[in-house]
């Protein structure tokens, strides 16, 4: 029971990584604001997880929904202590050569500005909250070019310098910040964009998973539990001399890939673009 009597809050929390990091605090003792768009996932989630769960609709995208969440947890507990920064999607996907300037900009909303504006209005609610703590969701795409398209990419490795420098700015507020930079783990980001339904999202779903536990040295597929853990750790008082630092847990994928050592892995990014080529192809006949 690390949370017990904490006020958590967290953004994309109706699915994937948030799901379970919000499964997590609740389990520790903590008040969980479960954010999200996405209100009937939402709802499900506060129902069915174990302990004091509260769902609040938040599109990141809106800072006003952002002020109103953060509000809305202080007024109803009288603080925050954890902020956890998730909600994502796969964003723009042209490459820099083709990408249009709007979906750049909705690109960097999405992940980026929403990470800074979350800070923002929740830091006002935190200051004198002893042990409070800020997580935010990079990404191994932030280490360098290749793991995702260009725009994501960017936003992530923007994640990781905010970090820093919001660390920096709320110590005197003893405020720690830090970062996690998943690998490749198992959770519906993969598909959502993907313009397909039913059957054939099973499919993707299948061959992601697949997909995802050939991908790295550690033998076995990342499930987001495995980010929810080390976000508790970030969380909690065992990381009170971390700040401005971020944690890679991606069983080892940015330290060579699984068919660096087993020749019948495959080769992750083709195989992934070349499940969407075949899923548009199918949707297209369709
Ligand atoms: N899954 C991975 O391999 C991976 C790797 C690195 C980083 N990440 C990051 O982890 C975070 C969580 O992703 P996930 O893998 O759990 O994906 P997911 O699709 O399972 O969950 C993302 C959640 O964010 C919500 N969301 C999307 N746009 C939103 C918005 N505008 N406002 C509020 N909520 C919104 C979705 O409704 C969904 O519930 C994202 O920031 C993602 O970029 C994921």
């Amino acid at each position: 029971m690390r949370f017990s009597g904490k006020t958590v809050v967290i953004t994309g929390a109706a699915s994937g990584i948030g799901a379970a990091t919000t499964a997590l605090f609740a389990r520790e003792g903590a008040t969980v604001f479960a954010s999200d768009i996405d209100v009937a996932g939402g709802e499900k989630l506060a129902a069915d997880t174990e302990g004091d769960v509260r769902f609040v609709e938040c599109n990141v995208c809106d800072p006003a929904a952002i002020k109103a969440l953060m509000d809305r947890a202080a007024s109803e507990t009288g603080g925050i202590d954890v902020l956890f920064n998730n909600a994502g999607a796969g964003g723009a996907r042209a490459d820099i050569t083709e990408v249009e300037p709007d979906e750049w900009d909705r690109t960097m909303d999405l992940l980026l500005r929403s990470v800074a504006m979350g800070i923002r209005y929740a830091v006002p609610h935190m200051k004198g909250r002893k042990g409070a703590s800020i997580v935010n969701v990079s990404s191994v795409a932030a280490v360098g070019p290749g793991y995702s398209p260009t725009a994501y990419a960017v936003a992530k490795a923007g994640v990781l310098h905010l970090t820093k420098c919001a660390a920096t700015d709320l110590a005197q507020h003893g405020i720690r910040v830090n970062a996690i930079q998943p690998g490749f783990i198992n959770t519906n980001i993969f598909t959502s964009s993907l313009e397909i339904t039913g059957e054939m999202k099973e499919m993707a779903k299948a061959a992601i998973a697949q997909l995802s536990s050939n991908a790295q040295p550690v033998a076995r597929g990342g499930q987001p539990i495995d980010i929810a853990n080390a976000v508790a750790f970030l969380a909690s008082e065992a990381a009170s001399f971390m700040t401005g630092t971020s944690l890679i847990v991606d069983g080892g994928l940015t330290v060579g890939p699984r068919h660096s050592w087993d020749p019948e892995a495959p080769r992750m990014f083709s195989a992934l673009e070349a499940m969407e080529e075949q899923m548009k192809q199918a949707a297209q006949a369709n």
